[in-house]
């Protein structure tokens, strides 16, 4: 691409993000959760920008929306671009948009170019897993491994995802039969959302793999009472329980050096200042590179969560909720994704990824590559999210450059 061209090119994706931006469930912050009014907002924002790069659209039974370039012979084999539209509470602009509005602008600048390949770009609804008790669902459904259980799990307000899918107009008994055909490759362009790529001074670096990861919703049972009357030695507090479980698994992530832990959503009954907590219900957030030490600290965890409700004289229920396991990035992709970075006359740094990804569903369908952008601070999941114009730009360049390199049989082997 022409230097003005691409500079161009970026400052439009940058726009265009910020529209995105503008599409929130929550004034004031960006909050799009998977089905919202903001999610639908803003489909229709992505819709335009597809038609207008020539892409044919169309919404699939799960929720993701589907761009197919036109021309391309039915036969051939598809490499799928894709990221998701979904966001957490209070989150950036780049997490997910980036990889799908660039992947738009990619096809805008191919225009009616030859290639060898259909091209087809996926804006999944829920990779973050925020408002149901799921995640992936759409990813999966693309590779042809929704769950049909995950139909009747509700959101906080009680609303079931089958429910939720059709108020925005899908047909969910439909959710599971929605697998992309003909997938050569998936390609994704993604925020690093951590420090490496900064600390290295690239703007660019090649994936090698993404991190095993659980989450699990443990319930803590206690019993209510006068929280003036009732002995500190009588109690059976679930909340004072369900604080020393989560220092335990906290405790457990740090010993084990490579797993991290988190509790980033807890809710406790009945809620009153005068009343010793009944119910504390609380999630985990459990990931390591491997899919060995994820095993041996879920245990560690459920041992230590085990002792500390026998301690306290509460019980507990947990239910594991999602579960995926390390995922590695082909190595044909990794290759042909550095080839293209050092066509734009940049370095590749290799790196893992600690986050998730669309692509840990999609890789039951297709061989997966991802390409990170470095982002200011390893800031992510964050308002503060920023990733500069100029690496925007140059993420564009090494795209371009690794669809005219693409071919799908160097897919053959992996
Ligand atoms: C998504 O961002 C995740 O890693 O949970
Ligand atoms: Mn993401
Ligand atoms: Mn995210």
């Amino acid at each position: 691409m022409h230097p003005e061209a691409l500079t161009e090119a970026a400052a439009r994706v940058a726009a265009r993000l910020d529209a995105l931006a503008g599409c929130t469930d929550t004034p004031g912050e960006i909050t799009r959760l998977f089905l919202s009014p903001a999610h639908r907002r803003s489909l229709a924002l992505l819709k335009a920008w597809m038609t207008e790069a020539r892409l044919a659209t169309r919404l699939d039974a799960s929720g993701t929306l589907v761009a197919t370039r036109a021309g391309a012979d039915a036969e051939w084999p598809t490499l799928l671009l894709g990221s998701h539209i979904d966001t957490v509470r209070d989150a950036g602009k780049y997490d997910g948009c980036l990889g799908i509005v660039l992947a738009i602008e990619a096809a805008a600048a191919l225009g009616g170019e030859a290639l060898p390949y259909g091209l087809q770009i996926r804006a999944f609804g829920d990779e973050e897993g925020v408002r149901f008790p799921v995640t992936l669902t759409t990813a999966h459904a693309t590779a042809g491994t929704f769950d049909r259980t995950w139909l009747d799990v509700r959101d906080e307000a009680g609303v079931t995802l089958r429910q939720a899918l059709s108020d925005f107009g899908l047909d969910s008994d439909q959710a599971d039969a929605c697998a992309a055909a003909g997938a050569a490759a998936y390609l994704e362009v993604h925020i690093e959302q951590g420090p490496v790529l900064e600390h290295a001074g690239a703007p660019l670096g090649i994936v090698t793999a993404i991190a095993a990861a659980a989450r699990f919703v443990v319930q803590v049972n206690g019993r209510a009472g006068h929280a003036g009357t009732v002995p500190m030695d009588r109690r059976q507090d679930a909340l004072a329980a369900a604080c020393a479980m989560i220092l335990a698994l906290r405790n457990i992530a740090r010993d084990a050096g490579d797993v991290v832990a988190t509790t980033g959503s807890i809710a406790v009954e009945p809620g009153a200042p005068n009343t010793i907590p009944a119910l504390c219900r609380f999630t985990i957030d459990l990931r390591a590179p491997q899919d060995a030490a994820l095993a041996a600290a879920e245990a560690g965890v459920r041992r230590a969560l085990a002792g500390v409700a026998e301690a306290e004289r509460v019980t507990l229920d947990i239910s594991r909720t999602h579960a995926a396991p390390a995922t590695a990035c082909a190595t044909q992709l990794q290759s042909l994704l550095a080839g293209a970075v050092a066509a734009c006359g940049l370095p590749a740094p290799a790196l893992g990824s600690g986050a998730g990804h669309d692509g840990m569903a999609i890789a039951g369908l297709c061989p997966i590559g991802m390409l990170f952008v470095r982002c200011a601070g390893g800031v992510s999941h964050s308002p503060a999210e920023r990733v500069a114009q100029e690496d925007i730009a140059v993420a564009l360049q090494a795209l371009l450059h690794a669809l005219r390199a693409f071919r799908p049989d160097i897919m053959r082997d992996a």
